[in-house]
């Protein structure tokens, strides 16, 4: 059986940087509120008709591809993940592979919130496995921007989100020690709607003749102190399964890269399963909440910084909307 190797790490975000302080312009907020709270500090968001979902993943892709030292070409299959598509249908992925020039490939789309990186990653990783394909493109890439409410009824959400993309190839390698060793994911549908946007969908008023103006159902809708304090629950409990499944405990992790959600949930995260935090990834206080992207930039951005180095052993870990939550343990 083969084994799936994270040969090259890629992101972008959108050069608008918006601080805490230009959210205190547009609704009741503060930045002492945000970075106690939150850990954020400042996001980047679109300019209007700046960007799109498969654009910033174009661009992730490409820095990917080039640390990877790969043509675009050997590229077999494409993986996206995200809750903010470009239209209705079809998937990022297929305007991506169109981007790529990769006519015929095949691409498919994870809509797992915050969870869907890993998803997608556990799905690229089968498929490696069970040498369907070679090499696989996986993506993370968001605009949150665009369909919050930036006013103060919707800031529980606005100060948190911002937007961006990141990206990994994965590549079969005979060596079993080497690439993804193990991933573990979860989803519990009791919990949906506690982290949820209700439109567009077949509910939508246009559809059915009614005014379309109504914010409890066209902006996302969070239960923060609830999705909270399951996410500090379920964060340690498949941080530890990934541990059991490979026989590696704590100590042997190189970096943990977690969803960047908050940064009080990181600390109380390494805090549980005794991790110090130097040995963890955190930049939320450049971008907040980027959902499905936030793991790939903070992977992509790990390994500029040096923190992952060839051997590393690196542990992702998600949680959030669904509930969907996962992990995956990775040698370099
Ligand atoms: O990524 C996917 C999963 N998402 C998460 O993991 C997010 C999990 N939740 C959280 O990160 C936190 O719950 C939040 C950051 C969303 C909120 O922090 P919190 O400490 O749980 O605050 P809270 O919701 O309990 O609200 C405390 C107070 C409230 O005011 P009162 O009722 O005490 O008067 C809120 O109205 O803070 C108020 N508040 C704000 N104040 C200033 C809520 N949002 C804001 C804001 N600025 N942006």
């Amino acid at each position: 059986m083969k084994n799936s190797q994270i040969i090259g790490v890629g992101h972008y975000v959108p050069e608008q940087v918006v601080t805490n302080f230009d959210l205190e312009k547009m609704m009741d907020t503060s930045n002492e509120w945000i970075v106690e709270r939150t850990g954020i500090r400042e996001r980047r968001w679109v300019r209007l008709g700046e960007a799109t979902i498969y654009s910033m993943g174009y661009e992730a892709a490409q820095m990917a591809i080039r640390r990877a030292g790969i043509q675009a070409e050997e590229i077999e299959f494409i993986i996206v993940a995200s809750i903010t598509g470009d239209h209705a249908f079809p998937g990022g992925g297929c305007f991506l592979g169109e981007k790529m020039g990769l006519y015929g490939v095949p691409a498919m789309d994870i809509r797992n919130a915050c969870s869907g990186f890993v998803y997608g990653l556990s799905v690229a990783d089968k498929f490696i496995k069970t040498e369907t394909y070679k090499t696989v493109l996986v993506i993370g890439s968001e605009i949150q921007s665009i369909g919050i409410d930036k006013t103060s009824r919707g800031r529980d959400i606005s100060v948190i989100f911002g937007d961006g993309a990141g990206a990994a190839i994965l590549r079969a390698t005979d060596n079993p020690d080497k690439g993804v060793l193990t991933t573990h994911l979860h989803a519990d549908g009791r919990y949906a709607k506690k982290l949820w946007c209700d439109w567009p969908s077949i509910h939508w008023p246009p559809a059915l003749g009614k005014p379309y103006d109504d914010p409890e159902h066209n902006f996302p809708h969070m239960d923060g102190r609830y999705v909270f304090k399951h996410a500090v629950v379920k964060f340690p409990q498949v941080i530890n399964e990934a541990l059991q499944a490979t026989g590696y405990t704590t100590e042997d992790v190189d970096l943990l890269i977690p969803h960047q959600a908050n940064l009080r949930i990181t600390e109380a995260v390494a805090q549980q399963i005794g991790i110090p935090m130097e040995k963890v990834m955190s930049n939320i206080h450049l971008y907040g909440n980027t959902t499905a992207a936030s793991i790939p930039i903070a992977m992509s951005e790990a390994w500029e910084q040096g923190k992952i180095k060839e051997n590393s052993l690196v542990c992702l870990a998600a949680f959030g909307a669904g509930f969907t939550w996962g992990a995956a343990l990775i040698r370099f």
